[in-house]
């Protein structure tokens, strides 16, 4: 029998895969996000709880979705209609897809505006703006960029068009061109940041902050943005995932790629941690400072460093690299599905899908200037995709997708698809997404309900 392709392509091999789903993964998540919601939710014992949820839910629902797109081998959308059908279920199934399509987009949305001001950073970097600013100085300099709605609208136009550029050249010239670009020069680039982590001023500091455990800061909501998190920054629950896994070939173990991207990812993600803690505390600045966080302080770090605006515009560069291959996994499910749908190409494809982005991006980066008095409960509109996004619809996603693998596929076509060549670890995954990881998302996202209303 001849081995099912997707129409749009496929990877010429396993690592290029891993490269591209590690590209997925490992973004503004790991290194802008995590950092500032750490600091928000008090350190040791969040890390804690999201290190739980990665491998206990996170994890498990990955191979899920690797699985169900090289079964599918269509959009997400797709797959998921195909394989329910092919199950004997309902094709509604699929919503799960529309939601995760549609989460994609949202979240390119207010990702595009915060790799705008990487971009922005790489600039005023390769520029030497930053050379001795103080923390004070650097502080002032970020709120005068977030009240300038035209220079945000620059690079937030700027980003949006380097991912649609990528995406539209289709899957092997464009997101494997990218990859094997960008993935080598992101771990360089890695190394030389850690390199310089470990031989900055209060690494001890940092260090004990991200791993010091006292459960007396943990709170509810603090597990759910951990859980959240998990959900995010391995770039499940909205199918980004499983569209790369339907390019990728039927030879390869999902088992021990899954493992690997996994366990980049959380390493970028403490790397980050502690590039970024030890200059918060070694210039008295505020863990908790939110979105800003690492636009403050590393600009800080790399002003006082001899030579520090070339190791900054490298760091920024890294940045906005990372976001970009993350970004260009936001856009591929919906740009499968409406050149699966439409019979168009993918040049108009993504043309209009990133206008769609381009036009709800303007909204986000609107929240910090000209609609910063537009709320929605108290949350502005750049606030409000971030948290339907996160903390709502990719749990959500995940739900579906581990109730569909555990509960709803075959166990035949699962364990055809997974030929773990031990039995021990297709039973341990089958247990973890067929109780452990549903039942996590659900309790923890009763609680907060009920919390919620409680107030
Ligand atoms: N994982 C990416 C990050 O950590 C964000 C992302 C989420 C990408 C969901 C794709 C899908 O930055």
């Amino acid at each position: 029998m001849q081995e099912k392709l997707s129409i749009h392509g496929a990877w010429s091999n396993r690592w290029v895969f891993v490269m591209a789903a590690t590209g997925s993964a490992v973004g503004l998540g790991n290194i802008w996000k995590f950092p500032y919601i750490t600091g928000e939710n008090g350190g040791g014992a969040f890390v804690l709880v999201y290190l739980v949820c990665i491998l206990m839910v996170g994890i498990p629902i990955m191979v899920s979705e690797v699985l169900i797109g090289r079964r599918g081998r269509q959009s997400p959308i797709n797959s998921m209609k195909d394989l329910a059908v092919e199950s004997g279920l309902s094709p509604r199934w699929s919503l799960a897809g529309w939601v995760g399509a549609l989460a994609g987009v949202m979240i390119f949305s207010f990702y595009s505006v915060v790799a705008g001001w990487v971009l922005y950073y790489v600039a005023g970097m390769a520029n030497g703006d930053f050379i001795d600013i103080g923390s004070e100085m650097a502080g002032k300099r970020f709120e005068v960029l977030l009240a300038d709605a035209e220079t945000l609208l620059i690079w937030h136009s700027v980003f949006v068009v380097m991912v649609m550029t990528v995406v539209a050249g289709g899957v092997s010239k464009g997101l494997e061109r990218a990859t094997r670009i960008m993935m080598p020069a992101l771990f360089v680039l890695l190394f030389i940041l850690l390199a310089y982590s470990m031989t900055s001023g209060a690494f001890g500091q940092g260090f004990d902050f991200l791993f010091h455990f006292d459960p007396s800061q943990l709170t509810w909501n603090a597990v759910l943005v951990a859980l959240g998190h998990s959900f995010f920054t391995l770039s499940l629950g909205m199918g980004s995932i499983m569209a790369y896994g339907s390019y990728m070939p039927k030879k390869a173990s999902i088992g021990s790629t899954v493992m690997m991207i996994a366990v980049l990812d959380t390493l970028v993600a403490l790397v980050a941690g502690l590039a970024i803690f030890p200059i918060v505390f070694a210039n008295q600045l505020d863990p908790g400072a939110g979105p800003g966080l690492m636009f403050i302080t590393l600009p800080v770090a790399f002003g006082q460093m001899p030579g520090g605006h070339i190791f900054g515009f490298l760091f920024f560069v890294l940045i906005a690299v990372a976001a970009w291959t993350s970004a260009i996994s936001l856009m591929e499910p919906a740009a499968a599905w409406i050149v699966e749908k439409f019979g168009i190409k993918r040049v108009p494809a993504c043309t209009a899908l990133g206008a769609l982005v381009w036009l709800l991006g303007v909204a986000c980066l609107g929240s910090f200037n000209f609609m910063s008095d537009f709320k929605i409960g108290s949350m502005t509109f750049f606030d409000l995709m971030d948290f339907a996004t996160a903390n709502i619809m990719l749990p959500l996603g995940g739900l579906f997708i581990a109730i569909f693998a555990g509960w709803k596929i075959k166990r035949y076509a699962l364990e055809d698809e997974l030929s773990f060549k031990q039995n021990f670890w297709f039973s341990a995954w089958y247990f973890s997404i067929r109780y452990i990881a549903p039942v996590a998302v659900a309790v923890i996202f009763a609680l907060n309900l009920y919390n919620k209303f409680a107030e």
